[in-house]
């Protein structure tokens, strides 16, 4: 077939995707631009996502063409959205939706340029289920067709290995002076921590002064790929570290998890306070280990107490994304290295979990965005 045709084609199979807003298809609407049909039915284009879309419009785009003949390979180039002001007059802006008409803090440019949603998830303290949410949302969206990424930025509680039962040592690949990380896979989720590359009794406090060099590294030299949506395990709290990461990362979004006792000592609201300040939504608020159901009797026992975190949303003005219960299988699911929405699909945890993660690909896609 000859590349005209083969381009026509291409085009053809493109334009029966519809842009969610402009009432035309992607072609028309240019979100998909600069199609090129190169030796031997390789095929790449550009791709503008849209705001109002997570990242499943990219990936019709290439299941389409993938799937016309004579197509032998498809590169998607995937343009992230210019900060305000910015935006390339080639991109329609949806009914209503200003692209980046929340100020972004400044990102560093090259940093992540193929990722199309970052979402951190963040906690005012240590030890209330952070990396478990991250771990469940990433294999959660993974699970649903994306192209995820987990990078865990802990870097003083570096979990994410033992819960995708993951420690080997990542390869590295590239020339010398130019080479890259390459993150190592479990659950169809790609992984970089410092777990993978700290000997296990290196102490904490070791770490700290590492924290800004590594977590640039983990950004520049990992070898991501493209990614539909890039989960980041935020260290806990709101200090130097996590300022510094958020404003490092142009974030499209928050998820704050909670139990409901901390709710009561304030570091969660001075965390979701630090989001605000840097003007990166919070998505929403997790209450987690909220309520136990007795295994003997089945009635729920509040050992936390609960309600907590939808009290918090309602105070702050934050959509409240769900409960997830206490459960002994969340905690073996994490140390056998299986998240529970993968190992535990049937618990009352690992439904919540799967709401949560429901709600952040709705939150993403600009549903509920005022
Ligand atoms: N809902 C839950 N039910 C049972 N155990 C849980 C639950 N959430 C978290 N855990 C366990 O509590 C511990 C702390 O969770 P983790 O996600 O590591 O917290 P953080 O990242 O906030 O420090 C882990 O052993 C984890 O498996
Ligand atoms: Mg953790």
């Amino acid at each position: 077939m000859s590349d005209d045709r083969l381009h026509r084609r291409v085009l053809e199979a493109l334009r029966k995707i519809m842009h969610p807003d402009a009432g035309k298809d992607v072609v028309s609407s240019r979100l998909v631009r600069d199609v090129e049909v190169g030796e031997g039915g390789a095929v790449r284009f550009s791709f503008a996502p849209s705001p109002r879309d997570p990242g499943s419009l990219a990936k019709e785009a290439r299941r389409v063409v993938e799937a016309v003949e004579g197509v032998s390979s498809v590169k998607v180039n995937v343009q992230l959205p210019q900060a305000a002001g910015s935006a390339s007059p080639s991109v329609p802006t949806p009914g209503g939706l200003v692209p980046g008409s929340v100020p972004a803090p400044t990102p560093q440019p090259g940093l992540l340029q193929n990722v199309e949603s970052i979402v951190a998830i963040s906690s005012g303290k240590g030890g209330v289920g952070k990396s478990m949410v991250a771990a469940n949302l990433a294999a959660a969206f993974a699970s649903r067709g994306n192209r995820v990424g987990l990078l865990d930025a802990d870097i003083y509680g570096p979990n994410i290995p033992l819960m995708f039962g993951q420690d080997d040592r990542p390869q590295v690949t590239g020339e010398p002076g130019k080479e890259m990380i390459v993150p190592l896979e479990a659950h169809g989720v790609r992984l970089m921590s410092l777990g993978f590359l700290l000997d296990k009794e290196q102490p904490a406090i070791m770490r700290g002064p590492l924290i800004s060099g590594i977590l640039g590294q983990f950004l520049e030299q990992v070898a991501w790929g493209d990614l539909d949506i890039m989960v980041v395990d935020m260290p806990p709290g709101t200090g130097d570290a996590q300022l510094s990461l958020v404003q490092k990362i142009d974030l499209d979004g928050a998820v704050m998890v909670t139990t409901p006792q901390e709710v009561a000592l304030g570091d969660v609201r001075r965390a979701i306070r630090m989001f605000e300040r840097v003007n990166t939504r919070v998505i929403g608020i997790v209450e987690n280990m909220s309520g136990f159901e007795c295994p003997h009797c089945g009635e729920p026992v509040d050992v936390f107490g609960s309600g907590g975190g939808e009290r918090l949303a309602e105070e702050m003005n934050l959509p409240f994304l769900g409960r997830v219960p206490l459960d002994p299988r969340v905690r073996t699911a994490g140390d056998e290295g299986v998240p529970s929405v993968i190992g535990a699909q049937d618990s009352d945890a690992a439904k919540a979990l799967e709401d949560v993660a429901s709600a952040v690909l709705d939150a993403l896609a600009g549903d509920g965005a005022e």
